[in-house]
């Protein structure tokens, strides 16, 4: 795809974004809001709820005070717990079995971005009678969803407030997403308490996802005055509390920030979209079989440094914005030393919660083929400030792998 053509279909995305805006849901905040929301869902009127989790959080007993409030609140209750991390299409079908059998009325959510995308893809494909992958692109959800909830427990994905389901394809190597303003849930509980057990390597690799959601949302030449409010506001609440989180996991009102910011980042990203860093690691992941947020935060550095050259203004305005450098910036510094100061913040930040600086796994026979499918799956998708040419990306990649 030249891009020029890419340009183009980023024009095209950015009307049909105006046209048909992102819905928002409803949003209950705060230490025990996960309960309230269950009351809720019961006063709207369902009768029986399908759970989506995890098989951790089941052991570690974070869904059971919610199980507990949805069955006080009069509600038939059952629970999947069979999605993993990167929920495959054989997973989400399992689901919708899963869903056909339960006659379920609505559907909740607990878990992390991979529960809440496997519940958006199984209520999808149950309503439009489809596979995930015959879903994967956008608006391709024809028939109406049943009533869906989320409660994340991770502050990372902000799928709770996006348009999108990442659904795995091992067969293929690859990812792909459902986008569809069907997929957003009617009602969220942002609920801290459920996320002090969050180990800290996964509070890191969650907060940077978050991070990376709204850096290059920010950048990106979709991006509004408003979507721009919201990226700034999640990116300053990382950087200030994410070392809090990952120093003390019971911190209720770092856990409580970094809540909100990811879903204020999810807001901003889910209207201006993501860029090369998604793109990459959506590469990484199904090959190595390395966590999302993990991956983003290495190549994250790598990926901005290309920018430096092409969006340094964007960039100066985005670490002016985020308040970053030692006593403030001089109002005269140069754009490209203040996009350095951010390229910084973001390895210091990854180094103060234990990120690696580079990804050993990654092959030199594999290169090629991630750079070849990191390009098709961002150009005409993605409205990045500054385009790649393969040379570039290669040259990103091996950076990222110490080859360079
Ligand atoms: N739909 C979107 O808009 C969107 C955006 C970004 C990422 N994603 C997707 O989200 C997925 C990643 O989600 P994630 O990063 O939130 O992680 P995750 O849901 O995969 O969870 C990671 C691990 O953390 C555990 N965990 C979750 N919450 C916990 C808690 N409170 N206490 C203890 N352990 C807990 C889980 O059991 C799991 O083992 C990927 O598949 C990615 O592609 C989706
Ligand atoms: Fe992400």
């Amino acid at each position: 795809m030249t891009h020029l053509f890419s340009r183009f279909r980023i024009r095209a995305l950015g009307v049909a974004a105006r046209l048909l805006p992102a819905p928002t849901p409803f949003m209950l905040t705060g230490p025990g809001s996960s309960i309230q929301l269950a009351r809720l869902i019961a006063d709207c009127g369902a009768r029986s709820v399908l759970v989506v989790t995890d098989k951790v959080l089941v052991e570690l007993k974070v869904v059971a005070p919610v199980l507990n409030a949805l069955t006080e609140a009069g509600l038939t209750v059952t629970v999947f717990s069979e999605v993993e991390p990167d929920p495959t299409i054989a997973i989400v079908m399992v689901g919708i079995e899963q869903l056909r059998t339960s006659e379920a009325t609505a559907v909740l959510a607990v878990g992390g971005g991979s529960p809440i995308d496997a519940a958006k893809a199984m209520i999808a494909c149950y309503a439009s009678g489809r596979r995930p992958q015959d879903l994967d692109g956008y608006f391709k959800v024809r028939a109406r969803v049943l009533p869906f909830f989320a409660v994340p427990t991770t502050a990372g994905s902000g799928s709770e407030v996006t348009v999108a389901s990442v659904v795995s394809d091992p067969g293929a190597g690859r990812k792909f997403a459902i986008v569809d303003n069907k997929l957003v849930p009617a009602a969220i509980a942002l609920d801290p308490k459920l996320m002090v057990g969050l180990p800290p390597q996964v509070t890191a690799a969650t907060g940077m996802d978050a991070l990376t959601h709204a850096i290059e949302s920010n950048l990106s030449t979709l991006a509004t005055p408003a979507t721009r409010a919201l990226s700034v506001a999640a990116a300053r609440a990382i950087f200030r509390d994410l070392p809090q989180a990952c120093e003390d996991g019971r911190d209720i009102a770092a856990r409580q920030s970094l809540a909100v910011a990811s879903c204020l980042a999810g807001l901003a990203f889910t209207r201006a979209s993501v860029g090369y860093v998604h793109a990459i690691a959506h590469q990484l992941g199904p090959l190595y079989h390395l966590p999302h947020g993990y991956l983003n935060a290495i190549l994250f550095p790598y990926v901005l440094d290309f920018y430096v050259d092409g969006a340094a203004l964007r960039m100066a305005e985005l670490a002016r914005a985020c308040g970053l450098g030692p006593g403030g910036q001089d109002p005269r510094e140069d754009p490209r030393s203040l996009a350095l100061r951010l390229i910084a913040a973001i390895r210091d930040l990854n180094a103060s919660v234990g990120i690696p600086k580079i990804i050993e796994q990654i092959a030199d026979a594999d290169v090629p083929e991630i750079v070849q499918r990191a390009l098709a799956e961002a150009h005409g998708t993605y409205p990045v400030p500054t385009y790649m040419s393969a040379a570039d990306c290669t040259r990103v990649v091996r950076r990222a792998a110490d080859r360079a």
